[in-house]
Protein backbone atom coordinates (compact mmCIF):
# COMPACT_ATOMS: atom_id res chain seq x y z
CA UNK A 1 0.00 0.00 0.00
CA UNK A 2 1.02 3.58 -1.15
CA UNK A 3 -0.41 6.90 0.52
CA UNK A 4 0.31 9.99 0.00
CA UNK A 5 -1.48 12.83 1.78
CA UNK A 6 -3.08 15.91 0.33
CA UNK A 7 -4.19 17.57 3.12
CA UNK A 8 -7.22 17.64 5.62
CA UNK A 9 -9.07 14.37 4.76
CA UNK A 10 -7.74 13.53 1.01
CA UNK A 11 -5.69 10.88 0.35
CA UNK A 12 -4.45 8.81 -2.70
CA UNK A 13 -4.20 5.16 -1.75
CA UNK A 14 -2.97 3.24 -4.53
CA UNK A 15 -4.71 -0.42 -3.43
CA UNK A 16 -4.61 -3.78 -5.34
CA UNK A 17 -3.05 -2.22 -8.42
CA UNK A 18 -5.96 1.05 -8.44
CA UNK A 19 -5.43 4.39 -7.19
CA UNK A 20 -8.57 5.15 -4.65
CA UNK A 21 -8.91 8.99 -3.80
CA UNK A 22 -10.60 9.60 -0.53
CA UNK A 23 -12.50 13.09 0.13
CA UNK A 24 -10.39 15.56 -1.99
CA UNK A 25 -10.79 19.02 -0.61
CA UNK A 26 -7.47 20.34 -2.07
CA UNK A 27 -8.04 23.70 -4.32
CA UNK A 28 -9.72 25.36 -1.13
CA UNK A 29 -7.50 24.39 1.59
CA UNK A 30 -4.85 27.10 1.89
CA UNK A 31 -2.25 24.23 3.75
CA UNK A 32 -2.10 22.14 0.47
CA UNK A 33 -1.62 24.83 -2.29
CA UNK A 34 1.32 23.58 -3.53
CA UNK A 35 -0.42 20.30 -4.28
CA UNK A 36 -1.18 20.57 -8.14
CA UNK A 37 -4.63 18.80 -8.56
CA UNK A 38 -4.25 18.08 -12.61
CA UNK A 39 -1.42 15.89 -11.71
CA UNK A 40 -3.88 13.61 -9.14
CA UNK A 41 -4.07 10.60 -11.16
CA UNK A 42 -7.57 8.66 -9.65
CA UNK A 43 -9.52 5.53 -10.99
CA UNK A 44 -11.82 5.08 -7.82
CA UNK A 45 -13.50 8.27 -6.15
CA UNK A 46 -14.24 7.79 -2.72
CA UNK A 47 -16.73 10.00 -0.57
CA UNK A 48 -17.26 9.71 3.15
CA UNK A 49 -20.12 12.54 2.91
CA UNK A 50 -21.34 15.54 1.13
CA UNK A 51 -19.39 18.31 3.04
CA UNK A 52 -18.00 20.67 1.14
CA UNK A 53 -14.60 20.16 3.02
CA UNK A 54 -15.00 16.46 1.67
CA UNK A 55 -15.78 16.59 -2.25
CA UNK A 56 -14.64 20.62 -3.14
CA UNK A 57 -12.33 18.75 -5.97
CA UNK A 58 -13.99 15.74 -6.84
CA UNK A 59 -15.87 16.76 -9.71
CA UNK A 60 -12.89 18.29 -11.61
CA UNK A 61 -10.67 15.31 -11.09
CA UNK A 62 -13.64 13.06 -11.45
CA UNK A 63 -14.17 14.70 -14.91
CA UNK A 64 -10.72 14.71 -15.63
CA UNK A 65 -9.33 10.79 -14.81
CA UNK A 66 -12.59 9.69 -15.64
CA UNK A 67 -12.23 7.82 -11.64
CA UNK A 68 -15.77 6.00 -10.88
CA UNK A 69 -17.18 8.06 -7.86
CA UNK A 70 -18.10 5.28 -5.11
CA UNK A 71 -20.61 6.85 -2.26
CA UNK A 72 -24.27 6.61 -0.81
CA UNK A 73 -27.10 6.53 -3.75
CA UNK A 74 -28.16 9.92 -3.02
CA UNK A 75 -24.27 11.47 -3.80
CA UNK A 76 -23.32 9.21 -6.69
CA UNK A 77 -27.05 10.27 -8.24
CA UNK A 78 -26.09 13.51 -8.03
CA UNK A 79 -22.86 13.41 -9.52
CA UNK A 80 -24.07 11.22 -12.01
CA UNK A 81 -26.38 14.28 -13.10
CA UNK A 82 -23.25 16.17 -13.96
CA UNK A 83 -22.26 13.32 -16.36
CA UNK A 84 -19.79 11.13 -13.76
CA UNK A 85 -19.71 7.47 -13.51
CA UNK A 86 -20.65 6.29 -9.95
CA UNK A 87 -20.90 3.39 -7.93
CA UNK A 88 -23.52 3.81 -5.80
CA UNK A 89 -23.89 1.55 -1.86
CA UNK A 90 -25.31 2.06 1.59
CA UNK A 91 -24.38 1.53 5.02
CA UNK A 92 -23.61 -2.03 5.73
CA UNK A 93 -23.60 -2.89 1.95
CA UNK A 94 -20.10 -3.80 0.74
CA UNK A 95 -19.18 -4.81 -2.75
CA UNK A 96 -15.87 -6.68 -4.57
CA UNK A 97 -14.30 -4.14 -6.90
CA UNK A 98 -11.42 -4.69 -9.38
CA UNK A 99 -8.67 -3.85 -6.48
CA UNK A 100 -10.57 -5.70 -3.89
CA UNK A 101 -14.27 -5.44 -1.82
CA UNK A 102 -15.23 -2.23 0.27
CA UNK A 103 -17.85 -2.31 2.58
CA UNK A 104 -19.53 0.87 3.24
CA UNK A 105 -19.65 0.90 7.43
CA UNK A 106 -21.81 3.65 9.94
CA UNK A 107 -20.79 6.84 10.72
CA UNK A 108 -22.25 9.73 13.17
CA UNK A 109 -21.70 12.97 11.67
CA UNK A 110 -24.39 14.88 9.39
CA UNK A 111 -24.15 15.15 5.63
CA UNK A 112 -25.45 17.81 2.89
CA UNK A 113 -24.11 18.18 -0.93
CA UNK A 114 -22.84 21.72 -1.62
CA UNK A 115 -26.02 22.91 -3.25
CA UNK A 116 -28.14 21.69 0.04
CA UNK A 117 -29.06 18.11 -1.84
CA UNK A 118 -29.77 15.65 0.85
CA UNK A 119 -26.90 13.10 0.73
CA UNK A 120 -27.71 10.69 2.97
CA UNK A 121 -26.29 9.10 5.98
CA UNK A 122 -22.40 9.88 6.87
CA UNK A 123 -20.22 6.97 5.69
CA UNK A 124 -16.65 5.19 6.21
CA UNK A 125 -14.87 2.26 4.29
CA UNK A 126 -13.02 -0.79 5.05
CA UNK A 127 -11.19 -2.26 2.11
CA UNK A 128 -9.88 -5.28 1.84
CA UNK A 129 -8.20 -7.63 -0.32
CA UNK A 130 -6.37 -10.91 0.53
CA UNK A 131 -3.44 -8.65 1.57
CA UNK A 132 -4.29 -6.23 3.34
CA UNK A 133 -7.13 -4.16 5.23
CA UNK A 134 -7.61 -0.55 6.19
CA UNK A 135 -10.49 1.69 7.33
CA UNK A 136 -11.22 5.06 6.48
CA UNK A 137 -13.51 6.58 9.15
CA UNK A 138 -14.70 9.82 7.42
CA UNK A 139 -16.41 12.14 9.43
CA UNK A 140 -17.47 10.56 12.19
CA UNK A 141 -17.81 10.80 16.27
CA UNK A 142 -16.65 7.61 18.36
CA UNK A 143 -19.06 5.20 18.16
CA UNK A 144 -20.33 1.75 19.57
CA UNK A 145 -21.20 0.62 16.01
CA UNK A 146 -17.09 0.49 15.22
CA UNK A 147 -17.26 -2.38 17.46
CA UNK A 148 -18.97 -4.35 13.98
CA UNK A 149 -15.59 -3.94 12.27
CA UNK A 150 -13.90 -6.52 13.68
CA UNK A 151 -16.94 -8.72 13.96
CA UNK A 152 -17.37 -8.66 10.02
CA UNK A 153 -13.87 -7.44 8.56
CA UNK A 154 -10.81 -8.82 7.64
CA UNK A 155 -8.14 -7.79 10.61
CA UNK A 156 -7.62 -4.31 9.52
CA UNK A 157 -3.61 -3.20 9.51
CA UNK A 158 -4.42 0.19 9.21
CA UNK A 159 -6.75 3.34 9.97
CA UNK A 160 -7.05 6.41 8.89
CA UNK A 161 -9.36 8.24 11.44
CA UNK A 162 -9.97 11.70 12.27
CA UNK A 163 -8.32 13.27 15.13
CA UNK A 164 -9.33 17.18 15.32
CA UNK A 165 -12.56 17.44 17.49
CA UNK A 166 -14.96 19.97 17.46
CA UNK A 167 -16.91 18.40 14.42
CA UNK A 168 -15.62 15.16 14.72
CA UNK A 169 -13.62 12.52 17.53
CA UNK A 170 -11.01 14.54 18.98
CA UNK A 171 -7.58 12.18 19.57
CA UNK A 172 -8.81 11.08 22.92
CA UNK A 173 -11.85 9.31 21.10
CA UNK A 174 -9.63 7.96 18.63
CA UNK A 175 -7.92 5.95 21.03
CA UNK A 176 -10.81 4.43 22.28
CA UNK A 177 -12.14 3.77 18.49
CA UNK A 178 -8.53 2.17 17.90
CA UNK A 179 -9.62 -0.07 20.75
CA UNK A 180 -13.01 -1.01 19.08
CA UNK A 181 -11.40 -1.66 15.98
CA UNK A 182 -8.58 -3.48 17.11
CA UNK A 183 -6.10 -1.86 15.18
CA UNK A 184 -3.25 -0.33 16.76
CA UNK A 185 -1.33 1.48 13.55
CA UNK A 186 -3.48 4.64 13.09
CA UNK A 187 -3.05 7.71 10.57
CA UNK A 188 -4.68 10.98 12.03
CA UNK A 189 -6.80 13.16 9.34
CA UNK A 190 -9.24 16.31 9.87
CA UNK A 191 -6.71 18.19 11.97
CA UNK A 192 -5.14 21.91 11.44
CA UNK A 193 -7.17 22.83 8.40
CA UNK A 194 -9.36 25.50 10.71
CA UNK A 195 -9.18 26.49 13.59
CA UNK A 196 -11.76 24.54 15.01
CA UNK A 197 -9.81 21.79 14.48
CA UNK A 198 -6.03 22.45 15.20
CA UNK A 199 -4.27 19.70 17.16
CA UNK A 200 -1.06 19.96 19.38
CA UNK A 201 0.58 17.09 17.39
CA UNK A 202 2.92 16.33 20.55
CA UNK A 203 -0.04 15.90 23.05
CA UNK A 204 -1.78 13.48 20.45
CA UNK A 205 1.05 11.48 19.64
CA UNK A 206 2.20 10.76 23.16
CA UNK A 207 -1.83 9.95 24.62
CA UNK A 208 -1.23 6.79 21.84
CA UNK A 209 1.98 5.98 22.63
CA UNK A 210 0.66 5.54 26.14
CA UNK A 211 -1.55 3.03 25.10
CA UNK A 212 1.01 1.57 22.76
CA UNK A 213 -0.36 2.53 20.26
CA UNK A 214 0.56 4.52 16.91
CA UNK A 215 -0.75 7.98 15.52
CA UNK A 216 0.84 9.23 12.71
CA UNK A 217 0.36 12.81 11.88
CA UNK A 218 1.06 13.08 7.54
CA UNK A 219 2.64 16.42 6.36
CA UNK A 220 0.96 17.28 3.37
CA UNK A 221 2.48 15.89 0.52
CA UNK A 222 4.08 12.93 2.10
CA UNK A 223 4.12 9.61 0.24
CA UNK A 224 4.44 6.72 2.93
NI1 LIG B 1 -18.25 16.76 7.58
MN1 LIG C 1 -15.33 17.49 7.54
Amino acid sequence: MKLTYFGHSCFLIEFGGKKLLFDPFISPNELAKDIDINSIEADYILLSHGHEDHVADAETIAKRTGATIIATFEIVTWYGKKGLKGHPMNTGGKWKFDFGTVKMVSAVHSSVLPDGTYAANPVGFVISNDENAFYFAGDTALTWDMKLIPMTCPKLDLAILSIGDNFTMGYEDAIIASDFIECNKIIGCHFDTFGYVKVDHEVAKTAFEAKGKELMLPVIGEVF
